[in-house]
């Protein structure tokens, strides 16, 4: 971990975290250090209870498993508890407004996490909130996923600023985040998707080079990479154009070939779930350059030090 900062945190008001530039970087890393603590503690045994008789409301309009497991086992590890809520269980599958339910829930719940499709979703949901409110997912942004990952890769490293993060495969709500975390952060995002799926112009135009490029070709896009990161080619959502996408992503499955032109020093990531002998081969997942499981059980301790942050301050 490269940064111990001396932070000034202001007083605490009604925060939400629904991208990740909601955070600045001194509060990137303030919530790193005390994740850092919390995950000391954990795997010594020691309590952390912080969050007592605190209750979490999950809602999820699409599946999850780390997501879900990581916030649910985080919050009672805190002493709280968590509410799980779905389309099929609850009265937004019968057309309850978000904003009604965002009302009702945050009378009842001191802190809620929704999975959903449209950012703008999350965010009507969020305006009519009186508790905080965190993206578990939506189409555009995965921001308690790539916290993790910059988190973990951290712990591997010693300092993500300037180096070269190569994403792999569709320009989706991960490689959105990713890109968030280049500006914030200071490192320098390639991308690298077949023909029609690229970024779109309209968010990268602005983005100077020295933290965005776009290529064709993704070996070019993996040179000299310190991260090599890929996720499904098809996210939630969008299943209909799963056979479409298996043709057109083929020469974008992570390689061993990939993992030789980037840096010496390069980790692999993945959110995961993978597919497996898709978007990458099995043995690069199960390989020496992996931190996938890393980034999968640092969801818990990442997301405990956020919720120890929007409820504390
Ligand atoms: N990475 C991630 O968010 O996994 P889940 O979909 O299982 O929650
Ligand atoms: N891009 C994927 C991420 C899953 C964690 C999806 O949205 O389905």
């Amino acid at each position: 971990m490269d940064v111990m900062v001396n932070i000034k945190i202001k007083k605490h008001s009604l925060r939400h975290f629904l991208k990740l530039n909601d955070l600045n970087l001194n509060e990137i890393y303030y919530i790193f250090q005390k994740a850092r603590l919390i995950k000391n503690k954990f795997v010594n045994c020691c309590e952390h209870i912080t969050l007592k008789n605190k209750t979490l409301a999950m809602i999820f309009e699409k599946a999850s498993t780390r997501t879900r497991v990581s916030f649910e086992a985080g919050i009672y590890q805190m002493g709280g508890h968590a509410i799980n809520l779905t389309l099929h269980d609850s009265q937004l599958g019968r057309s309850e407004t978000i904003e009604d339910t965002a009302q009702v829930l945050s009378r009842m719940v001191d802190i809620i996490m929704l999975r959903t499709f449209e950012q703008t979703r999350i965010e009507r949901f969020a305006q009519y909130s009186r508790v905080p409110v965190i993206n578990g997912l939506t189409d555009d942004y995965h921001p308690c996923q790539i916290l993790t990952d910059i988190f973990t890769y951290l712990e591997h490293r010693d300092n993500i600023s300037n180096k070269i993060v190569a994403w792999i495969g569709d320009s989706n709500n991960m490689a959105y985040t990713w890109l968030q975390a280049a500006e914030i952060l200071g490192f320098t995002l390639h991308v690298s998707t077949p023909p029609g799926y690229e970024m779109d112009s309209r968010k990268t135009n602005n983005i100077p080079s020295k933290i965005f490029k776009q290529f064709s070709d993704p070996y070019e896009a993996c040179k000299g990479a310190h991260i090599i990161n890929t996720d499904v080619w098809t996210s939630m959502g969008f299943e209909k154009e799963n056979n479409k996408r298996r043709i057109d992503f083929k020469n974008w499955r992570v390689n061993e070939k990939m993992i030789s032109v980037a840096h010496s020093d390069v980790i692999f990531m993945h959110c995961l779930p993978a597919h497996r002998g898709e978007e990458v081969e099995s043995n690069i997942i199960d390989g020496s350059k992996s931190v996938v499981w890393d980034e999968a059980s640092n969801r818990l301790h990442v997301q405990k030090a956020l919720m120890e942050f929007l409820l504390i301050g």
